[in-house]
């Protein structure tokens, strides 16, 4: 039996800091990081970025910056398909610092096997083949997670049609700013802390406006909704800053509970508004659709699970949602995915086992999945965000016809 590696392509940058040794208290960075399209992977560079964050946590602390001797930290940043990780004491000495770039590359490289390119967002959707085997081709997919909100009709693998994105934040960005504005605990995420918290709420108590209901398409927007929140947490005077809930009183939770159900009802109902039309485009454009699949991060909350199925339910379709440890990212989403394109035998040599480091590599943040429908289009994202990449599905299908 032969194995073989597969690569996925994230779209997000994190890194954590993690506390090896200290007399003081715990002291976590977390913080998104630019954007590249194309960046050399040196360790300078990452030297660059820990710097940033280095900075960060002294400025927390208090300035100038202190030279706790005693503080020990481990810093491990991942992004994309690097990992670099650093020990370093509180009075400036590194005191050990590794950079891996292209993980997956360098061990298939290594032990001469092939590989696989994965796209992220691919991958949220192809897990539901293997949760539901009779999900067959063509059907609809809603990928909600913390950088993208996508509708895309899936045609086959590696060819998509999308029907709708988000012309700014996605839900699970809104989620995860309004929980800690409202002074939720974020060690579990913020979605399931504000979820958690809604089930207190009323969430008829504040009437946030439902995003684009003017624009009469499968696009999505969150960044008016969550300044819709940020002006109810401020005209009920909740401190955003250094606000645990675990601090308020009676009154204060419950206000902030109406908060987060108001927010929840009218961030699903967006969803529900845009799957509705996006269901009635799909079955027009291929008839045969039987199922919505719904993925993603996001897709691990329950109420938007029982909202979705509703609207399912009534078009004649079925829902497909992966368990919650399938819908948040995962190994097993990649690694699927990459048995999916085997299989149809797309996928590259073994790279060489001595490839340099500094390589040069394309990175395709938004990288969009598929060609745009063209009733999808909309003014409003043609203005916010031009295209940059090729999508997935006209490099696979360029690369057919060669
Ligand atoms: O797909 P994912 O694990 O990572 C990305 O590709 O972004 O999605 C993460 C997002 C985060 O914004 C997180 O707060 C949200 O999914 N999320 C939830 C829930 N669980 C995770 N949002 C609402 N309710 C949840 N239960
Ligand atoms: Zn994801």
């Amino acid at each position: 039996m032969s194995s073989y590696l597969f690569a996925s392509s994230p779209c997000s940058v994190s890194r954590f800091s993690l506390l090896l040794g200290s007399s003081l208290p715990f002291f976590g960075i977390k913080s998104s990081a630019p954007r590249f399209t194309r960046r050399r992977h040196t360790s300078k560079s990452w030297a660059h970025l820990w710097t940033r964050s280095s900075s960060k946590l002294f400025s927390a602390l208090s300035s100038p910056p202190p030279a706790y001797d005693d503080v020990i930290m481990l810093g491990i940043e991942t992004s994309c398909d690097d990992t670099a990780a650093a020990v370093v004491r509180g009075n400036g000495d590194i005191l050990s610092q590794v950079v891996s770039s292209q993980k997956a590359r360098r061990l298939a490289g290594v032990f001469n096997l092939p590989i696989v390119g994965v796209h992220h967002m691919e991958a949220h959707a192809l897990v539901a083949r293997l949760i539901e085997r009779n999900l067959q081709f063509p059907f609809l997919a809603l990928l909600i997670s913390g950088g993208h909100n996508l509708l895309i009709l899936a045609h086959k693998v590696g060819h998509y049609l999308q029907l709708g994105t988000t012309i700014d934040d996605a839900i699970g960005e809104a989620y995860d700013k309004t929980a800690r504005w409202l002074g939720l605990d974020m060690r579990k995420g913020g979605g399931p802390a504000l979820e958690e918290l809604a089930l207190e709420g009323d969430a008829n108590s504040i009437n946030f406006s439902i995003p684009m209901r003017q624009h009469k398409d499968c696009n999505f927007s969150y960044a008016g909704l969550k300044t819709q929140v940020r002006l109810a947490i401020e005209s009920r005077k909740i401190s955003m800053e250094h606000n645990p809930i675990s601090l308020a009183n009676l009154d204060d939770r419950r206000s902030r509970a109406d908060i987060a159900a108001s927010f929840q009802r009218v961030a699903v109902l967006h969803l529900e508004e845009r799957c509705q039309r996006a269901i009635e485009w799909a079955l027009k454009i291929e008839p045969s659709i039987k199922y919505l699949v719904v993925s993603g991060g996001v897709a691990s909350n329950k109420y938007v699970r029982a909202r979705l199925s509703h609207v399912v339910e009534n078009s004649g379709l079925e829902l497909v949602c992966p368990p919650p440890s399938l819908c948040t990212d995962n190994g097993v989403m990649v690694a699927w995915t990459g048995i999916e394109h085997f299989l149809l035998g797309r996928f590259d040599p073994p790279p060489p086992a001595d490839e340099p480091e500094d390589a040069m590599f394309e990175l395709r943040p938004r990288w969009p999945l598929g060609e745009e429908y063209s009733q999808g289009k909309s003014e409003a994202r043609s203005l916010k965000r031009a295209r940059v990449f090729p999508s997935l599905t006209s490099m696979i299908q360029g690369s057919v016809q060669n």
